[in-house]
C-alpha cells in the first residue's frame, strides 16, 4: 500500500474505533475483522463441522451446471466481490464454461493474490486478475466483454449489512449494471436457533479467535492496550432482528486505551463486532426486487440451510 493510502486507512480505523467505543452499546464495524489474520481465522471457521454455510454453498455451486436456467445465456465475464480463498471462483468458472474473464475485487491485496492464484492453479485458461477496491464504492469492468456480465457476491457476506444498507448496496449495483447483467448472491437462511448457535459458538473456540483478533488488531495498529483475556466471545441469535450478533463481553470493570484515548467498560458490557443477518427466500427476493433486480432463479442445498439467488437487471 502507498504510504498516504496506508495512513488514511489507519486514520479511518482509528476514527471508527473511537466512535464505536463511545456508542451505547459499543460497536466496531465488522469490516475491521477482516485483516490478513482475520481472513485466516475465517478460513478456519469455514472448515468447522458446525459452520454449514460454506459447505452448503459449495454444494449448490457444484450442481450449478444442471441448475442454470436454459433461457439465460451464460455470462462471459464475472466480477466476484470478496473472493476469499478463490475456492468458490474455481467452481463457478468450472460450472460456466463460456466465461472468459474473472475479476476478483477486494480491499485486501493478499486476498486478491490468493484468489487469482487459486483460479490460475486450477488450470482455468481465461483472463483473471485482481482489482483493489472497496466493493461498496464501486469497481471497474475490463474494457473487453461489455455484455453478459455477472457480479458474484457469495458466502452470505450480504448478511453483514443492515437490511437497509443491503438494499442500498444492491440498488447501487443495479444502477451500474448493463442491461441483461446478472447478479449471483449467496444468502444464509433463517433456521433452527440451535444450528445458528452452533455455527457461531464453536466449542473449539475458532470463532472466538476470529472475534478476539479484532482487539489484537487494535493493539497492533492503533497502539491499543486491550487485555484480550479479559473478554469472552458470544454470538447470540437476535430473533426479532433475524441476525446473529457477535459480541465481545467484558469479564470485569476495566479501562482500555486506544491511540491515546481512554474508554471504560463495565463487567458484562459488550462490544458488538458483527451482524450476520438471516433471510427467508421470499424476504431476500423482495429485497432484490426493491433494489431493481428481477429474481431469475433461487437454489438451496439439500438441507435447505443456504440459498443462492440469481437475478437479472432487466
Ligand atoms: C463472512 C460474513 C459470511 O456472517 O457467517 C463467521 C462471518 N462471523 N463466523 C458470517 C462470520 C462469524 C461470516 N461472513
Amino acid at each position: 500500500m502507498q504510504d498516504a493510502q496506508f495512513d488514511q486507512a489507519r486514520l479511518a480505523f482509528r476514527e471508527a474505533v473511537w466512535a464505536g467505543l463511545q456508542q451505547e452499546p459499543k460497536r466496531i464495524p465488522s469490516k475491521y475483522l477482516y485483516d490478513a489474520q482475520g481472513m485466516r481465522w475465517f478460513e478456519a471457521i469455514t472448515r468447522l463441522p458446525e459452520y454449514y454455510l460454506t459447505r452448503a454453498e459449495v454444494e449448490i455451486l457444484q450442481r450449478l451446471p444442471t441448475l442454470w436456467p436454459s433461457h439465460l445465456p451464460s455470462p462471459t465475464a464475472i466480477a466476484e466481490l470478496g473472493p476469499g480463498s478463490g475456492e468458490k471462483a474455481v467452481l463457478l468458472l468450472r460450472a460456466l464454461p463460456e466465461v472468459q474473464a474473472y475479476i476478483a475485487v477486494d480491499i485486501a491485496a493478499e486476498a486478491l493474490d490468493a484468489a487469482v492464484a487459486r483460479v490460475r492453479q486450477s488450470g482455468w485458461a481465461g483472463l483473471s486478475y485482481g482489482q483493489r477496491g472497496d466493493w461498496v464504492h464501486g469497481f471497474k469492468w475490463p474494457a473487453l466483454s461489455a455484455s453478459r456480465r455477472m457480479v458474484a457476491f457469495l458466502g452470505s457476506s450480504i448478511g453483514n449489512f443492515e437490511p437497509d444498507e443491503a438494499r442500498a448496496f444492491l440498488h447501487r449495483l443495479r444502477r451500474h449494471a448493463e442491461s441483461g447483467e446478472l447478479l449471483l448472491v449467496g444468502v444464509d437462511l433463517v433456521k433452527d436457533e440451535r444450528l445458528l448457535w452452533a455455527a457461531y459458538n464453536d466449542p473449539e473456540g475458532v470463532t472466538a479467535g476470529f472475534n478476539c483478533n479484532l482487539l489484537h488488531r487494535i493493539n497492533r495498529e492503533l497502539d491499543g492496550n486491550f487485555a484480550v483475556d479479559r473478554f469472552y466471545h458470544v454470538a447470540p441469535f437476535n430473533a426479532q432482528a433475524s441476525r446473529v450478533e457477535m459480541h465481545l463481553v467484558s469479564l470485569c470493570d476495566q479501562e482500555v486505551a486506544v491511540a491515546g484515548r481512554r474508554f471504560s467498560l463495565r463487567r458484562g458490557e459488550q462490544i458488538v463486532t458483527e451482524y450476520s443477518y438471516k433471510y427467508t427466500v421470499e424476504g431476500f427476493q423482495a429485497l432484490l426486487a426493491d433494489a431493481g433486480w428481477k429474481p431469475a432463479a433461487v437454489w438451496h442445498d439439500h438441507r435447505g440451510y443456504f440459498s443462492l439467488h440469481l437475478a437479472a437487471s432487466s
